[in-house]
């Protein structure tokens, strides 16, 4: 059942907040009124438009996704290309066309929705997240930024504001990785950097990607058809929860994040020799004493050089109480600021498994499973971002966070500026069912994400001369 969001009573964060002062340091002291751009209001948007999107029916929604799971209990996993992946998709749509957006589902199964500015066929500012999420999720993290962005959209529709560029929601389909392994599929084919090699990747039930595609109706052959060229946006903008404690520790509500961690990941086998759990041994050949000497090193070697490294999935064979491991398999996931302090991490860890394995008389053999270089925020989106904060949270100066977490903001960097709101979450955790988020601070993202679109429009000049191929 859909939830139309309703009006409720304005939150206090909603009802107090200051009228939208640029900084200097974004450019601009007020609204152009320069002939040929637009003024667009930088106050608040009234009470009665913003009250349509309350914190608490931001929530609501959140719960209401939290259904489709292929897990029972109340537990969430839900990835893409499936059922539920479709189910999601056809309500986050409803959701969209409620906040006045033409809606598609793009060629990589990400779904779409378009406000067009004050002329139709300008370029986009697109605000997303993602709707997939790892087993045994929280309810918030991607999500809340979807249903944020649609929130914003649906204020700046009610307003009737005419933008200087059309709004876009984009709620991709897959930046977890759970399915197939490889994460920010939905984003790579947006930027136009989905390799079709991929297709290729199977899931745990060897289905392949490429068919996988195909039962959910899209056409792999065509995924091209999804990318987005640079000339048709004009950044993107990702609300998410914060997945660190950072915010809570400096009691925040709100954060800009300043980098997005580069990350590496590993399929890695060591090979040993099965055998009797009654051999000696001085004659063992033991695959999983060898890895787990392996995982320790990892987590010694990164905490040393001060960057973040988890062995999250392991697999013994052949798995039995009396039979000594004769192969491992098991995941590496590398992160740092920096990409060169992570690849040096990365070689130092490989000098180290090869000891380990030559001293146990094991082999073993590493596969790359996903790449993604850090990212830096755009300095122009961040400042919208932080004009936003100001404005709601009257904190003059916002706090700015490296985030460790992934986002589909790395993906679309390759194709146009990116900058990310982050929103305190309880202690922390993510990737939990604990995860929580506080329903004042919901309402103080939603204002802030809403006022920093507003001041990127102010800060926008209105193109004289829109053209309708740019989509
Ligand atoms: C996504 O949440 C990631 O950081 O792996
Ligand atoms: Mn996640
Ligand atoms: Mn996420």
């Amino acid at each position: 059942m859909t939830d139309p969001i309703s009006p409720s009573p304005a939150s206090p964060a909603t009802a107090d907040r200051a009228p939208l002062e640029l900084p200097a340091a974004f450019g601009h002291a007020a609204a152009p009124t320069t002939p040929g751009r637009l003024a667009a209001p930088v106050t608040a948007l009234p009470p009665e438009v913003t009250a349509r999107t309350s914190a608490l029916s931001l929530l609501a929604r959140c719960d209401e996704l939290a259904a489709y799971s292929t897990l029972p209990n109340g537990l969430i996993r839900r990835v893409y290309l499936t059922n539920e992946h479709r189910a999601v998709n056809a309500l986050a749509a409803t959701w969209m066309r409620e906040a006045g957006m033409t809606t598609w589902q793009d060629a990589a199964g990400n779904q779409c929705g378009r406000l067009e500015g004050a002329v139709p066929g300008l370029p986009a500012l697109v605000l997303g997240s993602h709707l997939d999420t790892v087993p045994s999720a929280g309810r918030y993290d991607g999500i809340l930024g979807v249903l944020t962005a649609i929130a914003v959209v649906d204020r700046i529709h009610a307003a009737g504001i005419p933008l200087p560029f059309a709004l876009e929601v984009v709620a991709f389909g897959d930046e977890e990785g759970t399915r197939f392994g490889r994460a920010l599929l939905g984003s790579r084919a947006l930027a136009g950097t989905f390799d079709p090699d991929w297709l290729d990747l199977t899931d745990e039930n060897g289905v392949t990607l490429r068919d996988a595609y195909t039962t959910f109706g899209l056409d792999p052959q065509h995924l091209a058809a999804a990318a987005r060229a640079p000339e048709s946006l004009v950044g993107y903008l990702e609300a998410h929860i914060e997945q660190g404690p950072y915010l809570e520790e400096a009691d925040r509500p709100l954060g800009i994040v300043s980098t997005i961690a580069g990350a590496r990941r590993f399929a890695i086998t060591v090979n040993g020799h099965a055998g009797h759990s009654g051999t000696p041994f001085d004659r063992r050949k033991d695959a999983l004493a060898g890895a787990s000497e392996i995982i320790t090193m990892i987590e010694s070697t990164a905490r040393a050089a001060g960057l973040i490294a988890t062995v999250g999935h392991l697999e013994v064979f052949p798995n039995a109480v009396n039979v000594i491991p004769g192969r491992v398999e098991f995941s590496l996931d590398l992160r740092a600021e920096f990409d060169e302090q992570r690849d040096r991490v990365w070689n130092d860890i490989t000098s180290a498994i090869t000891a380990i394995c030559e001293a146990r008389g094991l082999t073993f053999a590493v596969r790359q499973t996903h790449n993604a270089p850090a990212v830096a925020c755009s300095p122009r989106l961040r400042g919208a971002i932080s004009a936003g904060i100001t404005a709601t949270a009257g904190d003059p100066d916002p706090m700015l966070l490296l985030s460790r977490a992934g986002h589909d903001g790395m993906a679309v960097a390759d194709v146009t500026d990116i900058a990310m709101l982050f929103i305190r979450c309880r202690g922390g955790v993510s990737h939990h069912p604990d995860e929580h988020v506080e329903a004042p601070d919901v309402s103080a993202a939603t204002d802030a994400f809403e006022l920093a679109v507003l001041s990127l429009a102010a800060a926008t000049p209105l193109p004289t001369a829109p053209d309708s191929e740019l989509r």
